[in-house]
């Protein structure tokens, strides 16, 4: 074992506090600031002894770069290469909202598995994944990074990426040390709108924000990452009740913890702190170890010091965990890790990975609306493909790390050996947000065109850039010009499908009521082109599953299904009182429910049995239903098991999912889907711990949230 301690003690207080700054790849190579203080000249002391970067890879890069950092370090201690793989280092798989619809963990650690993979070959050592933040807000644009709005599901998710990040130990090659993020409640961001505060309930916070974040903890994320938010009043970055009473305290992290990218600077900003050097004290007191591309801890450290504000025990706390993590990557020992140039060129999009991506996206897709079977388009059937998304490489969001548009398949080329195809791009939409307009005559002729074929394929979309970090939208509608494209469309009188490109559920009440069929594709990653083209063709049946409910408008959001009930509940979609919580311009209910999604079969579910009405303390009952495709192909449905629990000494959810089953079943073919409901299914934070409580449940085993099929049971005190 390396004598870390002893390292410690020979480092000056400069060389300490370098190791806790990381900064940007690009400020290594110019000595100069990124982010907010953009441009600002860096002591060259730092650049020189900085403990990690952000955002440099590539086998040489990295090679070169560490070269260059040893060269100088009085006592070699090696950088850390850091960076966002989100979902997929060089070969793109869909966006974690995308992912998480497949309600497949399994893939999804694979995914995570092949990321780190790639990534490693690159030099790299960390991943800032999992986002475990849970959303409720589809306004919100980093919901895309999100896996959605259940807290049950983004835990399983959670655990599923820091698995396949971390499938071995950390010097072995393959694998990236995951950071969790952002600690915590990000996604809690007030009106969704980014960066914003927070106020979230102790009860809240711990019962549905906390458990994804503990989850990957659980599963041994070594780093966690700040919020940029407040939180009740305490911008994370300093919150010290977050990460040492609770973090380090109560839930006994050990690891690293790092602020979002120039956070330290921004306590200002919020109010909390009043300059620079308090901000400093403010981070490192709160326990948190690096602050990511600004410079306060290297500038102010040593007077705080001096003066008392921040102490030596802390400061060397820190250093030593950051140490632990380099030594535990084996960087002592091979500086250069993982990176490999010629193992990039064998791994970095190989057909394998490739094909994962496919099959990952062909499951993250949800089919939303197929009035009349227009979907999927049958062998001798002709279609138009139309809108901004049929020859567009546009298949990646803002986090796509390495992945290069190029290197994406689009509709149209994944359509290209296909007879009967007539492709018709229009309607593009730029970068920023907006739609130039298109002449009705444009149009028209394009529609003179498309109305030749027997089908008609919109795709339709935002651009990726209208999500992800400061993507918060106010409107929630496909752009304009795409709304006239479609509603010249559905009066052609030719079947029409739909197909949604976007980071986040869209308000697609109009586009619903018009066209006849609706596919939901999200940001579906490299191979995004050839998994539509094998839906829309019929070669494989959607399986994907919404993790987020859509809303109707966006006046109803936050908008989720497991919400608090409510003293004057409203009775049904058609319930006449006014005096309900309600609202008197638009439903209650979603556009399409968590967990709604259709395939190209049907299925019809039998009643809930229960293998006992009473449930003693320490024992366990089966819930469970039979489920009958009674569809003409064989598909994958979604079996979901929900649970309410009907008083409690806090209100609980009106639904919790708490199992699921994804079955394939052939046409025709009956199966009974069986879940075991226990104890640890019941349990929440009560105001006298995390126990479950006696009295009433319902056990509701259906399609989706929306689901009425269940059976009562009672647990016993
Ligand atoms: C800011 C983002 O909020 C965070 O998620 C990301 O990991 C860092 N930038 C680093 O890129």
């Amino acid at each position: 074992m390396r004598d870390l301690r002893q390292l410690v003690s020979h480092m000056t207080i400069q060389e300490k506090l370098a190791q806790l700054s990381q900064l940007s790849g690009e400020a290594w190579n110019g000595g100069k600031l990124m982010g907010i203080r953009y441009g600002v000249t860096l002591d060259p002391a730092l650049v020189r002894m900085a403990g990690s970067l952000l955002g440099a890879s590539g086998a040489k890069t990295v090679r070169d770069i560490q070269t260059e950092h040893l060269k100088t370090h009085r006592h070699g201690i090696p950088l850390l290469f850091m960076t966002d793989v989100i979902h997929g280092y060089r070969t793109i798989f869909p966006s974690p909202l995308g992912m998480a619809c497949s309600f497949d963990p399994a893939m999804v650690r694979e995914s995570a598995r092949i990321a780190a993979l790639e990534a490693s070959v690159s030099g790299l050592q960390v991943t800032f994944s999992p986002m475990a933040d849970l959303v409720r807000d589809a306004r919100w644009g980093r919901v895309v990074e999100s896996t959605g709005e259940d807290p049950w599901l983004n835990a399983l998710y959670a655990r599923a990426f820091v698995e396949g990040y971390q499938n071995a130990p950390l010097d072995a090659g393959g694998v990236l040390a995951c950071c969790v993020k952002h600690f915590a409640g990000y996604g809690a961001a007030e009106a969704g709108r980014d960066y914003n505060t927070t106020e979230i309930g102790d009860y809240q916070l711990r019962d549905s924000y906390l458990p994804a974040y503990r989850a990957a903890l659980d599963a041994g994320a070594r780093m966690v990452m700040t919020a940029f938010n407040a939180l009740n009043g305490v911008p994370c970055t300093g919150n010290r009740w977050l990460f040492t009473d609770l973090l380090r305290g109560e839930w006994g992290f050990d690891g690293v913890a790092i602020t979002d990218c120039t956070a330290v600077y921004e306590l200002v900003n919020h109010g909390f702190c009043a300059d620079n050097a308090d901000a400093a004290a403010a981070t490192l007191n709160a326990g948190v170890d690096i602050e990511m591309v600004s410079d306060t801890f290297f500038t102010h450290g040593e007077r705080l010091l001096a003066e008392g504000r921040i102490t030596m025990e802390a400061v060397d706390s820190a250093v030593l965990r950051v140490l632990r993590l380099k030594d535990e990557m084996g960087l002592f020992d091979n500086p250069y890790g993982h990176a490999d140039e010629a193992s990039e060129a064998a791994l970095h999009l190989c057909p394998a990975h490739r094909e994962t991506a496919r099959a990952l996206a062909r499951r993250s897709m949800v089919l939303l609306k197929n009035d009349g079977g227009t979907l999927p388009i049958r062998d001798g059937e002709t279609f138009a493909v139309l809108g901004p998304y049929a020859d567009s490489r546009h298949m990646l969001d803002i986090w796509h790390c390495e992945g290069r548009e190029e290197e994406c398949v689009s509709l149209a080329e994944a359509l290209a050996g296909r007879d009967g195809v007539t492709v018709l791009p229009c309607c593009p939409v730029n970068a920023d947000g907006t739609s130039p307009a298109v002449p009705d005559a444009a149009l028209d002729a394009l529609l003179v065109k498309a109305a030749a074929c027997d089908k008609l394929v919109l795709a339709l979309g935002e651009h990726p850039s209208m999500s992800a970090e400061a993507g918060s939208r106010a409107c929630l509608d496909l752009p304009e010009p795409q709304m006239r494209l479609l509603r010249k469309a559905c009066v052609l009188g030719k079947p029409v499908a739909v197909v949604v490109f976007s980071g986040r559920p869209l308000a697609l009440t109009e586009a619903h009521g018009l066209a006849q069929a609706l596919l939901q594709a999200w940001f579906p990653g490299t191979e995004g082109g050839n998994a539509l083209a094998d839906l829309l063709l019929g070669r494989a049946s959607p399986s994907g599953r919404l993790t987020m409910s859509f809303p109707h408008s966006v006046g109803q959001l936050p908008l989720y299904y497991n919400h608090l009930p409510t003293g004057r509940p409203k009775h049904g979609r058609n319930d006449p009182e006014r005096f309900r919580s309600r609202y008197i311009d638009a439903p209650n209910e979603p556009l399409y429910p968590f967990g709604y999604g259709l395939t190209y079969a049907s299925f019809a579910y039998g009643g809930v049995t229960l293998s006992a009405s009473v449930m003693a303390a320490g024992e366990t009952i089966t819930a469970s239903a039979s489920v009958t495709n009674t569809g003409t192909v064989a598909a994958i449905e979604v079996v979901q098991l929900y649970l309410r629990d009907m008083a409690g000494s806090y209100a609980r959810p009106v639904r919790m999912l708490k199992g699921f089953d994804a079955v394939t079943l052939a046409a025709g073919e009956t199966r009974e889907v069986r879940f075991t409901v226990d104890a640890d299914m019941l349990k929440y934070h009560t105001p006298t711990g995390y126990q479950a409580e006696a009295g009433g449940f319902i056990a509701f085993i259906g399609p989706d949230a929306a689901t009425e099929n269940g059976a009562v049971f009672t647990l016993l005190g």
